[in-house]
């Protein structure tokens, strides 16, 4: 049987944070009382899934490895990749692919944070959908969509199309960043090219599975707050 195995995503530049992520991680900044990737890292325990794999950078890794250990104090299985270059989000599946093997994936970005009490409701979905062979996202009304993957709907409220920082965005409704895919996510993200951008793009995977009718949408409700940690506003 298939079990749905977790990848954190946590290295990138954070640019965005600088002078703060010149010397350490974005990730590993406190939120509140705790480091960022506390966060994902908790919404991946309180969905069932406890083979975790930690992909960060080089320079950083030995200090999430210092933080979270092997995961047996929190009863879980955590292991590490180096990702050399951010190089996009969706190669996270070919660093993953050993450690993912014949099984379903959940990523998440490491600076995104859910909160509510809800939130579990949508990942049981996500998880049933996965069983029946769906892949699922999970889109936020925000107020600035051109920065990330926008949505377009159809009069149905069916997906047609997500566009990676449009320009002129054709709605307000995005892709945040937790996903589940079926195992054949490993497969598509070889076969894509890099974007214009130099990267392997998340939003390239979705479209792949919408044109194949096997993406589900999640849209999250009011009471769930989101957060991309990514820019001192935010
Ligand atoms: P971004 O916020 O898009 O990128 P960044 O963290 O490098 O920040 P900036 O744009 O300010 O330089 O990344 C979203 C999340 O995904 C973040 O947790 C970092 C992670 N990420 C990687 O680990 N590798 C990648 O190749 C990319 C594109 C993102």
């Amino acid at each position: 049987m298939k079990i749905t195995k977790g990848i954190i995503l946590a290295g990138g530049n954070g640019s965005r944070l600088y002078p703060l992520t010149l010397g350490t991680s974005k990730q590993l900044l406190p939120v509140y009382d705790k480091p960022m990737i506390y966060y994902p890292l908790s919404i991946l325990i309180q969905a069932g899934i406890i083979e975790i794999l930690v992909i960060t950078t080089k320079t950083d890794i030995n200090k999430f490895k210092t933080l979270l250990g092997d995961g047996t104090n929190l009863g879980i299985k955590i292991q590490y990749e180096i990702q050399a270059q951010p190089n996009g989000i969706a190669e996270s599946f070919l660093i993953g692919e050993n450690f993912i093997g014949s099984n379903n994936v959940c990523l998440i970005l490491g600076d995104n944070i859910f909160h509510g009490d809800n939130f579990f409701k949508y990942i049981k979905k996500a998880q049933k959908n996965l069983h029946d062979g769906y892949s699922s996202i999970f889109g936020v009304e925000v107020d600035n969509p051109e920065n990330f993957g926008v949505i377009n709907l159809d009069n149905n409220n069916k997906l047609l199309r997500i566009a990676e920082k449009p320009k002129n965005p054709k709605s307000s409704l995005i892709v945040s960043g937790i996903y589940f895919y079926t195992n054949d996510v490993v497969n598509i993200s070889k076969s894509l090219n890099l974007s214009s951008r130099g990267e392997k793009e998340i939003t390239d995977i979705n479209n792949y599975y919408i044109s194949k009718k096997k993406l589900k949408l999640n849209l999250l409700d009011k009471s769930i707050s989101w957060i991309d940690t990514g820019t001192y506003s935010s």
